[in-house]
């Protein structure tokens, strides 16, 4: 039976001078939800878009999941403010908030979907206590605040862990990988155990005037190598 995998491509890439635009075409092209990265030169040594800007992409039209990210620092504050602009799912790095089990509580009760976000060298410790509460675990596969990095393998092993912590707990939990995700590694990461890829650079980085349909190109080369695992 073929999986359920979704491609969430990240804006991060995307030209900001033509947003509402450059979210439609994606989505055309047959991506499933977008990838929203929050950042605020304090958590993350980069500073990006907010509320606002998700916002207007609803007003814009989009109806497909928005995936918001937080690399912010501290997160409750924003978090209302992201629901109300129409997020899907919020996620942010347990780093970031001094109580988590709070955060997440905050997340469902604004009526969004929360997740927890892991960099590589985080520790998964406190999924022990919260997989009752999260809707997704993202593993971060770079170091976060900017996109074009390469892939770190030792993420594979740390997605095999979370498949199964994940398939232990019974849950409906999606998993997210999110950095250096292309065409060419998509496959093994997706048989480590991942279901939900974001890529920024793979997709909008492939901009190219000779071909009119790129997005479409690389959404479709990344579903055919999908459609390999095993
Ligand atoms: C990095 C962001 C990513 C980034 C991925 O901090 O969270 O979402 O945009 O970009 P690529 O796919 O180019 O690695
Ligand atoms: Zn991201």
């Amino acid at each position: 039976m073929a999986k359920d995998f979704l491609i969430s491509p990240s804006i991060l890439s995307a030209d900001f001078a033509r947003l509402g635009e450059e979210v439609d075409n994606v989505l055309a092209s047959g991506a499933d939800v977008v990838h929203f990265d929050v950042m605020d030169n304090h958590y993350v040594p980069n500073l990006t878009i907010g509320p606002l800007v998700c916002d207007a992409l609803r007003k814009h039209g989009v109806t497909a999941d928005i995936d918001v990210h937080l690399m912010v620092k501290p997160v409750d504050r924003i978090i209302p403010d992201f629901a109300a602009a129409g997020a899907t799912y919020i996620t942010f790095h347990p780093e970031a908030s001094e109580h988590i089990d709070r955060s997440l509580q905050l997340i469902r009760d604004e009526g969004c979907k929360p997740g927890l976000v892991f960099n590589p060298a985080t520790p998964l410790d406190v999924l022990e206590y919260v997989m009752d509460k999260v809707d997704m675990i993202l593993l971060m596969s770079v170091n976060p605040g900017f996109g074009g990095q390469s892939f770190i393998d030792s993420t594979l092993t740390k997605l095999r862990q979370v498949r199964k912590l994940i398939d232990a707990s019974g849950r409906d939990i999606r998993l997210e990988v999110d950095g250096g995700v292309k065409v060419d590694n998509i496959r093994e990461i997706a048989e480590a155990g991942a279901d939900m890829f974001v890529a920024g650079s793979a997709i909008f980085g492939a901009a190219n005037d000779a071909d009119p349909h790129h997005y479409e190109t690389v959404v479709a080369a990344m579903r055919a190598e999908l459609a390999k695992v095993s």
